[in-house]
């Protein structure tokens, strides 16, 4: 079964321009793809609305079979406590809960037992050692990351959705956390992520190109060369840039 499937989806704003006309796409368990496509092309609003935090205007969004788009917030929540995790530059996490907290929270939210050792060897991996009792506005907005993928190792959902999870982050760091991201589908996680970084895309599986909110063109496995000739080629019918 398709851990998430989209069919003909549409999108507005306003009720009369789209800002995505007629994706459809599919991901297995342990799949990953990434969105690539210029400024404004449509890349966060299509994520957004895959997880349902944006209403998509027509189509359908089947997470397990069911349509995120329909559900009521009671069951879009569970399903953000449960099944998806997120991460995002500016809501990753709870303010008034520290690092540890908050990599504790959704598991233990979900009545998992929390494995201590675990939680350290994440914190050692992803160089957060020392911070467990620093709060989010203390910390630089890469380690803010780094916490964000320290909670998903934990939980272990179904569906990760990352808008540029490594954009605020120096070389080093952007490696240390694709390695990480790798480690996701070990554990069965699928991963949509939203990047303008080729680095990024060729960890995935599959790369979706978007112009203008349509899909151009997914690739699988592509090179970093294919990826940079793919923008070439867009920039050359719509004079943008990569971002
Ligand atoms: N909340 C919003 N209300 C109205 N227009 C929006 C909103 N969010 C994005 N847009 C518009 O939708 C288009 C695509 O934006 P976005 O999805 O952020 O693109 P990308 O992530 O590829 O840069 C842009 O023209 C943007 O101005
Ligand atoms: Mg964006």
């Amino acid at each position: 079964m398709d851990v998430i499937n989209v069919k003909n989806l549409f999108h507005s704003f306003d009720g009369k321009n789209y800002t995505l006309k007629d994706i459809s796409l599919s991901l297995k368990k342990a799949e990953s793809i990434a969105i690539m496509g210029p400024s404004g092309s449509g890349k966060s609003t299509l994520l957004y609305c895959l997880c349902g935090m944006i209403r998509a205007s027509k189509g359908e969004i089947l997470f397990l079979n069911k349509d995120i788009r329909t559900l009521s917030s009671k069951k879009l929540n569970e399903l953000y406590r449960k099944n998806f995790d997120f991460i995002f530059q500016d809501i990753n996490l709870i303010p008034v809960l520290n690092v540890e907290e908050n990599i504790k929270l959704k598991s233990s939210l979900n009545k998992k037992k929390l494995d201590t050792e675990k939680i350290k060897e994440i914190l050692q991996l992803l160089n957060l050692s020392g911070k467990e009792k620093s709060y989010p506005t203390k910390l630089s907005g890469g380690q803010r990351q780094k916490v964000a993928i320290a909670r998903a190792l934990l939980l272990k959902p179904d569906l990760i959705f990352a808008d540029e999870p490594t954009g605020s982050l120096d070389t080093n760091s952007s490696y240390s956390v694709l390695e990480e991201m790798r480690k996701l589908k070990d554990i069965g996680t699928s991963t949509i992520v939203v990047t303008h970084d080729p680095n990024v895309a060729i960890q995935m599986d599959r790369v979706l190109f978007l112009l203008d909110g349509q899909l151009r063109q997914i690739i699988n496995k592509p090179t970093i060369n294919e990826i940079l000739e793919i923008f070439t080629n867009l920039e050359k019918n719509k004079g943008v840039r990569l971002g």
